[in-house]
């Protein structure tokens, strides 16, 4: 066995083969199953793409109308999930309810039949279905409101916003919304895909698979970074702040949220894509007091750090579209998320088809040969009162 380099983060050290997405960070380039992005976005919807995703082509009008019907048939939670998030804390962060519930999906569809159609079929349209309304059911919940239940006669999109804003939600704001789950859908091997993988491999049950991936996107550096952007907005405040914050980044060498991608070393596509969409929306419904901000951040990271490849990703300008869609900032990770169940589904499906157990080797750097010293022997460690450690607060 060939002995290999140790790249931290396994830059550039491939996973997998896949079909699923492809990327060419130097041309800023992203297609799912050989088609463009802005294609999709621009064509075709949310659930026609996850199905293209999933199942490897583009539906025929029937595939896609008894997708789109099972999906609709299967929104609604049994009522003890609903109880069981009535138990959470309404501080608690949306992603780990999102993934606390996604994990107890596992509990009521325990059996587990991988080598079935029918169960993988079932599995991908429950999760696609119920993720949505177990972030909104959780939204109205924390609020002190019963949950919106969902309804049939609207799209995807439209059913989300609806059960999240409690009305129907413009067509435009929906058509948005729901290019932007195609933009966000999928991305080859991220961090929450590669640990969805790592999951799958092991042969556990979806619901398993979908809530690592869930707590994998929840980190600031993968989905979470969406948040900081706009507290990143905020914190900086107004236009003429923006070079000296860039400034002083760059001085402390510390990240800017929503730039920078371990893939592409040129603006995001995606990026470009939602800039363009948050421009429709204030056009229709009003300007965003941070867009200003953000365009001369773009310029003033772009000259400052340009020649590292850090331009805007996927999260720079999804904020600006979800603040203006109604949706609160600790549920854009969440809508991530919602989005990107089609992509972390497409590879459990793919791994499942030529399946080895994820087990990768490790460079040891620790001592070795050392001696067992007994407990009674070891210096006492106090705290600097001379006091001994205290137990946490329940
Ligand atoms: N702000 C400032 N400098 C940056 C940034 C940034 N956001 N991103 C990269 N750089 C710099 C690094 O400091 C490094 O400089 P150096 O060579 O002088 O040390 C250089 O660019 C290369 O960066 P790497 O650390 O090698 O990039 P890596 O691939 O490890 O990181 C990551 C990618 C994690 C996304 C990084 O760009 C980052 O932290 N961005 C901010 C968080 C963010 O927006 N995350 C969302 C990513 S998209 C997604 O997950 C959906």
């Amino acid at each position: 066995m060939t002995v290999c380099e140790y790249r931290p983060g396994l830059e550039g050290i491939p996973a997998t083969q896949s079909s699923i997405s492809y990327v060419d960070g130097q041309q800023g380039v992203l297609e799912y199953r050989g088609i463009g992005i802005e294609q999709l976005a621009e064509k075709s919807t949310f659930l026609e793409t996850a199905y293209l995703l999933i199942w490897g082509g583009l539906p025929t009008p029937q595939e896609l109308e008894g997708f789109e019907y099972e999906i609709r048939y299967h929104r609604r939670l049994k009522y003890r999930i609903r109880d069981m998030m009535k138990c959470f804390p309404e501080s608690g962060h949306p992603m780990d309810a999102l993934q606390a519930c996604a994990a107890a999906l596992g509990l009521f569809y325990s059996k587990r039949a991988l080598d079935d159609p029918a169960y993988i079929q079932d599995a991908v349209v429950r999760l696609l279905a119920k993720i949505p309304t177990m972030v909104a059911a959780f939204q109205l919940m924390r609020k002190g409101n019963d949950p919106v239940q969902p309804r049939d006669d609207l799209s995807y999109a439209a059913n989300f916003l609806y059960m999240l804003n409690e009305r129907e939600p413009d067509p435009l704001a929906a058509r948005i919304f729901d290019i932007c789950l195609t933009l966000h859908a999928e991305h080859t091997i991220n961090a929450s895909t590669f640990s969805a993988m790592v999951t799958a491999s092991t042969l556990t049950d979806p619901y398993a698979v979908v809530a690592s991936a869930v707590g994998t996107l929840a980190g600031p550096l993968h989905g979470g970074a969406n948040e900081e952007v706009i507290f990143m907005l905020q914190q900086i405040g107004s236009v003429e702040k923006v070079r000296p914050f860039v400034e002083d980044c760059v001085a402390r060498k510390s990240r800017i949220m929503g730039f920078g991608h371990r893939v592409y070393k040129v603006k995001d596509p995606r990026a470009t894509i939602l800039q363009k969409l948050a421009e429709q929306l204030f056009e229709k419904f009003g300007q965003d007091e941070y867009y200003e901000i953000a365009l001369e951040l773009e310029q003033a990271v772009s000259e400052k750090l340009g020649h590292k490849g850090v331009f805007p990703n996927v999260d720079f300008y999804s904020g600006l579209v979800y603040r203006k869609l109604g949706i609160p900032v600790d549920l854009f990770t969440p809508v991530f998320a919602i989005a990107r169940a089609a992509g972390w589904l497409a590879h459990w499906k793919e791994q499942l088809g030529e399946n080895r157990i994820f087990r990768p080797t490790q460079i040891y750097t620790g001592p070795r040969n050392q001696s067992y010293v007994t407990l009674s022997q070891r210096p006492q460690i106090w705290d600097k009162n001379g006091q001994s450690p205290q137990p946490l607060t329940p």
